[in-house]
């Protein structure tokens, strides 16, 4: 017999939460979800306002609570500059990967492995450190996630220019050649910047409890990130829209929709709706339909007039909006819905996606981790179980076992 008050160290109540659907596992000011209304805040302002910003601003309302005036924004801009080279060491450390990993699997590596190159800001009790592995992460990621495209394609790393803004640097890291010239078109490179908006933080999702849980026993910021990238790897999280695009061009064409909506429904067929649902969003998520316009800007610039698979999104939505089963379960589309056909029209394969969104999660999971490392109150993360094995019993020789 079991005493559970025994078990469990104590007498009082005992909560049992799988997928903590209502439990907070901390206090925040960062960012604010309202899922029944589809209301995103990043430190109070509105999703809808801050798209129109531009990222490394939003990379410094996330991390220290308020706008920046101009010259904190110029200096913000120059210390993130300053750090976006890598370790010329890194390079050797790329190389030791086959050419066809994946690239999530070589950004979660090559993030951990920084804390190997970085050591001088691995202290977390020191503020002057921890700022400095900041910057260095959000610095450093879109070179690495470059790093990790190039590699897998077999072309040449091209450093960073610090010169041009974040998220141009990003797309020419990724996109030039040595032998040619490269123009970054402005509207592309809005779009990404917006992209990575979107991206920046979203409260304690499975990755940023991840980031949390890794830096609550006081592991170095490197590996916290590392943690919080192979969290996001999944199809359920990150992995998302990918699937989506998978999923689209699995249905083909819009005649097949319904098909692919029944078996969405058959609770017999483990298929879902990839970009579909949120845990939390019980409405339409707001990042969504400013992906779904940034969709439509970056197929107009790009001259692409007949995307099958935006008609065959477009109209998936529309049935699933109508859809009884849907509508009950308040599934609504997420912000995954329409960043794959986006990104893809941007140039970046499908291996790609979940890189680009750990690229722009990075400064939401400092942002989160350098909270909890400043809460007073922060202890070691350590859920509890409902124990459902065995009790007790002894131990039987291997010989006298039938
Ligand atoms: N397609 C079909 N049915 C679905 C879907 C879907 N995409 N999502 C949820 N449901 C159904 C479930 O089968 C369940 O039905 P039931 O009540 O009859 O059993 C009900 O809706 C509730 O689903 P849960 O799995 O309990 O919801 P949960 O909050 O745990 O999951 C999740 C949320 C993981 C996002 C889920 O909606 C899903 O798997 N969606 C597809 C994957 C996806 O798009 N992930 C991206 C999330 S956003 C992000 O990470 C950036």
């Amino acid at each position: 017999v079991i005493d559970i008050a025994k078990l469990y160290g104590q007498t009082g109540m005992f909560t049992y939460d799988p997928g903590f659907t209502s439990t907070a596992s901390c206090e925040s000011q960062i960012t604010y979800i309202d899922g029944d209304e589809g209301v995103l805040l990043y430190r109070g302002y509105p999703i809808e306002q801050l798209a129109e910003s531009d990222f490394l601003e939003t990379c410094y309302l996330l991390l220290y609570g308020e706008l920046p005036t101009a010259a904190q924004k110029a200096d913000f801009d120059y210390r993130v500059t300053r750090h976006t080279m890598v370790h010329e060491q890194m390079s050797r450390f790329f190389h030791g990967f086959r050419r066809d990993a994946h690239p999530m699997s070589v950004l979660v590596a090559s993030v951990g492995a920084l804390s190997a190159f970085y050591h001088d800001s691995t202290d977390i009790s020191d503020p002057q450190q921890r700022m400095i592995a900041s910057i260095r992460m959000i610095a450093k990621i879109p070179t690495l996630a470059a790093m990790a495209y190039k590699y897998s394609i077999g072309q040449p790393f091209v450093y960073p220019k610090n010169d041009l803004d974040y998220a141009s640097n990003f797309l020419r890291m990724c996109f030039s050649v040595p032998c040619e010239e490269y123009k970054v078109n402005p509207i592309l490179s809005r779009a990404i910047d917006r992209i990575f908006i979107l991206h920046a933080d979203h409260e304690q999702n499975a990755s940023t409890s991840t980031v949390r849980l890794a830096g609550s026993s006081g592991a170095n910021p490197f590996a916290c990130i590392a943690a919080g990238i192979a969290c996001l790897w999944g199809p359920a999280h990150g992995g998302a829209n990918e699937a989506a695009l998978k999923m689209l061009g699995e249905i083909g064409s819009v005649d097949r929709i319904p098909e692919f909506i029944n078996r969405a429904k058959d609770k017999n067929d483990p298929f879902r709706l990839m970009g579909f649902g949120h845990r939390v969003y019980k409405n339409y998520d707001p990042r969504a339909k400013i992906m779904q316009r940034t969709c439509h800007e970056v197929l107009g610039e790009l001259g692409i007039k007949d995307d099958p698979l935006l008609d065959i999104a477009v109209e998936l939505e529309r049935i699933a909006l109508q859809d009884e089963y849907f509508v009950e379960r308040k599934l609504y589309p997420n912000i995954d819905f329409y960043s794959g056909i986006t990104l893809r029209a941007l140039g970046f394969p499908t291996s790609m996606f979940t890189v680009l969104f750990a690229l722009a999660r990075t400064v939401g999971w400092i942002g989160q981790w350098k909270e909890m490392i400043e809460d007073p109150s922060q202890r070691i993360g350590r859920p509890r179980q409902l124990y459902t094995g065995a009790t007790q019993r002894d131990y039987v020789p291997i010989a006298r076992r039938k």
